[in-house]
């Protein structure tokens, strides 16, 4: 049976080349199949944080557990395992722009393939079918062979998650995903991506410049500022002072350090 932990983080901190301290501290455990926010300003290391809970950094010091797992004992092919079980959504989709959508969305599997393998059955009709239904899930069924480079940026993000969903790892990391794309696809999109964790259980983990989004679709909430975790609780503990702090010395971001009022969301169904 795999261990209910999804990730057991104890002590850890990053320090970058000239002394630059990214991480102090950090403990965090997640259960399998939780829906967990970040928040903070600009600089806090949330980007730090994933990059290491997606193995593409490791911690100067302190434990880093995944599934039970210590990451500093994986090295070749245990590493790049652990790495496709974990998929990362980024703000900038980190997509290959003249592709058609169906190769970015099959790229997906390029960890479980050789290299060879992969570029020869892009095409083949099984592969096919695969990347269309992931695009049908995400909504653009109908882009299967549009150039990405030609979708609005809100698309290419569905291309990304349809990405994700082909890789079916056990766990989703969403480093500010609709960072560039407006409000109301914002929302949009957050709600594609708790509607996947709650379809296939899968651990949905999203750092989000905005507030009203972390509070109104997460169940838990991680403010962090300046490498440490200013709290970590239910959102429905989150208070106006917790977010005023978590904001002071920085300009406010889509609503951040003003005083907090319900969504209106927040109330109905997702
Ligand atoms: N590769 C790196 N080299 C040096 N410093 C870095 C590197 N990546 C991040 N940092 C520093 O670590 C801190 C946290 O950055 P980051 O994790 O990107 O924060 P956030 O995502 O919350 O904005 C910042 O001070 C940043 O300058
Ligand atoms: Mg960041």
């Amino acid at each position: 049976m795999k261990p209910a932990q999804q990730y057991h983080l104890d002590g850890v901190r990053k320090v970058f080349g000239r002394g630059q301290v990214a991480l102090e501290g950090f403990d965090l455990k997640v259960a399998r199949g939780e829906r967990v926010a970040l928040i903070g300003p600009s600089g806090a290391g949330k980007t730090t944080l994933f990059r290491m809970l997606n193995c593409t950094i490791r911690p100067t010091s302190g434990h880093l557990r995944i599934g039970g797992q210590e990451v500093a004992d994986l090295y070749g092919r245990s590493l790049r395992e652990m790495r496709r079980r974990i998929g990362t959504i980024y703000q900038q989709h980190n997509l290959v722009p003249r592709l058609r959508v169906l190769h970015n969305v099959l790229s997906g599997r390029l960890g479980s393939w050789s290299l060879l393998g992969s570029l020869a059955s892009l095409a083949r009709p099984s592969q096919l079918e695969t990347a269309h239904r992931a695009l049908t899930d995400v909504g653009i069924g109908e882009k299967l062979f549009s150039r990405t480079d030609e979708l609005s940026g809100g698309q290419q993000q569905r291309v990304a998650i349809a990405r994700v969903l082909v890789q079916d790892p056990d766990v989703i990391l969403a480093d500010e995903p609709v960072s560039s794309v407006d409000p109301s696809l914002a929302e949009t999109i957050i709600k594609l991506l708790i509607a996947i964790s709650d379809d296939t259980r899968k651990t949905l983990l999203v750092n989000l410049h905005s507030t009203d989004l972390a509070l109104s679709y997460f169940p838990r909430v991680i403010g962090m500022k300046a490498g440490v975790k200013l709290f970590d609780t239910a959102t429905s503990r989150v208070t106006p002072e917790l977010l005023q702090e978590l904001y002071s010395g920085h300009a406010p971001v889509n609503g951040a350090g003003e005083p907090y009022r319900e969504p209106e969301h927040r109330r109905t169904a997702v």
